[in-house]
Parts: C-alpha cells; sequence; structure tokens
C-alpha cells in the first residue's frame, strides 16, 4: 500500500503530526511562486516499491532551481564564511566526546557505573523513551543531511576535501553532530529498556530512505531549512533534558543539555547565513524563505520505518506533541523566531513578488496560531499503540 506521508493525512491522534506542521498550512498562493521553482507544485508521485525500503510517496523532485549566475555569490561569500562561520566552530581539541559522559569501559568501576546508569534510567516512563529513541534515531541518520548539504549549489563540498570555507564548515559541522547519535546511542544502549535491534533497523531503513526537504539544490532554501531544523532540535533537545532532570536522571539530562547547547551553535551559524543574504539579496532570500514556509519544513527523519509501522513517524511526532517536547506550538515560535531575526517585516525596496512574500512571512505565525487553536479545541484522545523500539510495549499517542 502507498503511503501518503503528508501529515494531513494522518488522522489517528489528536493532531496532524507535530513534526510536520498542521494541516491548515496549505495557503499557497496561486499568484506567488519563485521563477525556479515553477515545476515544484504539491502534485506527488509515488515511489516505486524497492526492497530495501517501504512505499512512499515523495513530491515531484525539482533541482537546481537557483538561478545559475546567483552561485557567484556564495563565491564571493567565501572569506565571509571564513571570518563568520567558521570561528563559530568549537576546536576539536575543546570539544565534548561522548565518552565524557558515559561510564568508562576501561576502568574498574565501569560496572558499578553502568548499575547506577540503569537505576536511573527505570524512572524514565515509556512515552519519554519513544520520543528519546525518536530524537536519537534522527541524529543517526546523519548521513542523510551531510548529503543533503552537499547538494546545494555554490557550497557543496566537489570533492570530500575540499578547502572551501563552506565545505570546511560542512565536514565540520558533520563532525560535531556526529557526537549526537553516538552518545544518545550509546546512552540508550546501556539503559537497557529500549529494543537496540528494533532501533538499529530503523536507523538503517531512515539513511536508506533520505529525506525530501525540498530545497532544490539552492542554498537559499538549503540554510533556511538548516536555521529551522537547529533551531527545531535545540528545542526538542532542550526539552527531553528538562524532563530528565524531572525523572531523576541527572546524567542524561546533562547529555541533553549539551547536545541542545551544540545545537545553538549550530543556528546561530546557519540564520546568520541567511542574515548575509538578506543583506546581499533579500529579494531572492524573502521569496525563499516564503517558498519554504508554503511548503512546509518537514522533519528530518519524515521517512522513518521500522520495517512494521507504516506512520512511525507520525505515531513519534504524536508523542513528543503529546509529552511537549516537540508541539505544533514549536513549529510557530520558530517561524516567529525566524522572522523576527531576519528582520522580515522592515525588508524595503523589495519587488511585487518580495512584497507578497513578506506579507506572507509577517501573517504566517498567527495564522498557524489560530488554527493550532482551533486544532485544539477539535483533539481527541490519541489511540495506545505499541513501539517496536520498547519492545512493543504500548504508549498513549
Ligand atoms: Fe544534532
Ligand atoms: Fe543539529
Amino acid at each position: 500500500m502507498a503511503l501518503k506521508l503528508n501529515a494531513f493525512n494522518f488522522q489517528s491522534h489528536k493532531y496532524s503530526s507535530s513534526f510536520v506542521h498542521p494541516p491548515m498550512l496549505s495557503l499557497r498562493s496561486p499568484k506567488f511562486f519563485m521563477a525556479a521553482s515553477l515545476t515544484s507544485g504539491t502534485k506527488e508521485v509515488e515511489n516505486l516499491k524497492k526492497p530495501f525500503s517501504p512505499p512512499r510517496e515523495v513530491h515531484v523532485q525539482v533541482t537546481h532551481s537557483m538561478p545559475p549566475q546567483k552561485i557567484e555569490i556564495f563565491k564571493s561569500l567565501e572569506g565571509w564564511a571564513e571570518q563568520n562561520l567558521l570561528t563559530l566552530l568549537k576546536p576539536v581539541e575543546k570539544s565534548w566526546q561522548p565518552q565524557d559522559f558515559l561510564p568508562d569501559p576501561a576502568s574498574d568501576g565501569f560496572h558499578d557505573q553502568v548499575k547506577e546508569l540503569r537505576e536511573r534510567a527505570k524512572e524514565l516512563p515509556d512515552d519519554y523513551l519513544v520520543v528519546l529513541v525518536g530524537d536519537m534515531i534522527t541524529e543517526e541518520a546523519l548521513p542523510t543531511y551531510q548529503s543533503m548539504i552537499n547538494t546545494l549549489d555554490g557550497v557543496r563540498d566537489e570533492t570530500g576535501a575540499s578547502p572551501t570555507s563552506w565545505a570546511i564548515w560542512t565536514r565540520a559541522w558533520t563532525a560535531e553532530e556526529n557526537r549526537h547519535g553516538d552518545l544518545l546511542n550509546k546512552y540508550l544502549y546501556l539503559s537497557g529498556r529500549v529494543d537496540m535491534r528494533a532501533i538499529e533497523k530503523t536507523i538503517q531503513y531512515l539513511i536508506g530512505s533520505g529525506m525530501d526537504p525540498r530545497t532544490e539544490n539552492s542554498p537559499y532554501l538549503g540554510y533556511i531549512y538548516t536555521s529551522f531544523q537547529e533551531r527545531a532540535t535545540f528545542i526538542s533537545h532542550g526539552n527531553t533534558a528538562r524532563f530528565a532532570k524531572e525523572h531523576g536522571d541527572i546524567k542524561l539530562a546533562q547529555i541533553c543539555g549539551t547536545i541542545a547547547a551544540d545545537e545553538k551553535r549550530h543556528e546561530t551559524a546557519y540564520t546568520k547565513i541567511v542574515e548575509k543574504l538578506f543583506e546581499i539579496d533579500p529579494d531572492g532570500t524573502v521569496l525563499a524563505f516564503a517558498d519554504m514556509m508554503r511548503k512546509k519544513i518537514a522533519m528530518p527523519a519524515h521517512l522513518m520505518y521500522d520495517g512494521r509501522d507504516d506512520n512511525l513517524f507520525d505515531h513519534f511526532s504524536a508523542v513528543a506533541q503529546r509529552l511537549g517536547v516537540y508541539t505544533a506550538s514549536d513549529y510557530a515560535d520558530i517561524l516567529e523566531f525566524l522572522v523576527g531575526r531576519w528582520k522580515v517585516s522592515d525588508l524595503t525596496g523589495l519587488s511585487g513578488e518580495g512584497r507578497k512574500a513578506q506579507e506572507y512571512l509577517c501573517g504566517l505565525t498567527a495564522r498557524i496560531r489560530r488554527l493550532e487553536e482551533r486544532a485544539q479545541v477539535r483533539a481527541k484522545q490519541g489511540p495506545i499503540m505499541p513501539f517496536s523500539w520498547i519492545y512493543d510495549r504500548e504508549v498513549q499517542l
């Protein structure tokens, strides 16, 4: 059976997937489009069923929508990126490593430390574990995110060891991110609370499926997407930290909080790039921002599958929404933050299309919030679902 990944089809829990955004956002103005996105549309095509991944529906693939002459902008920003981006990286010698937060397997106290870790983890409720596992799986699909950034014209790592500032940033960012999945994975493994094999299968499926962020090889769209995502992960890891503390697992709270701090620094970097693009090319950037928001920000792990649950991502998202780890309201908050961060309402000298995009973006947060309030009124209690990640123990959505 073909699966429609659109959150809006998902009706078995109280909201449509919080991670994917509420249904009402299909407010696409027929008059507005980026010239380059003419072929994008909202039409969807069904992927052929492949033996290594579940049947999926993905969007029509739109490639290289940024006019080629704009590649020059990114070439000319090489020096700027060196000064403003690479300086936000932490030197490896000063970086934390997963081992700093885990029992040392070479020490005599290893077994005792593991025992303590497991004692603390006993107090974590199943719904919290589901969200933590989902977050960990999302981090573990890092190869997909590095690939995604390397699809972007003008900034991609052309060789795998390219000396451009953009490529250096992307590799170092990946290297920093790599610690997130490692640390959460090792913690969850040692906790003894989760089915590692089911989790590992989900990771293999997810990396095999990739993602469909609809960034069209455009660094404008790509960096707007990553700005949104870094803030989303900052919020969600921050919340898993807060809940770990509430459940009495201070070490886990420290782990999630440390990861959240990295996400914050990455958010600073990506939002700085987009801020610079707004300075150089306000019209192109506001059009890109509106385009990205009209298409909606799909979460990186939206193609998640465990070999069994065709709506796994929606189910995971529903639990995250219910617990308040990442919610529809966070989606609106992030948008509001970015609109303010990039001073969208203050932009002047825009084209007609640019002004429409500006108007759309400035009104969008309020629209999302209104629709979300209505959805909350209609919300019913979600069903109970077994999750393979926790040995089929059942969790309320
Ligand atoms: Fe991360
Ligand atoms: Fe991140």
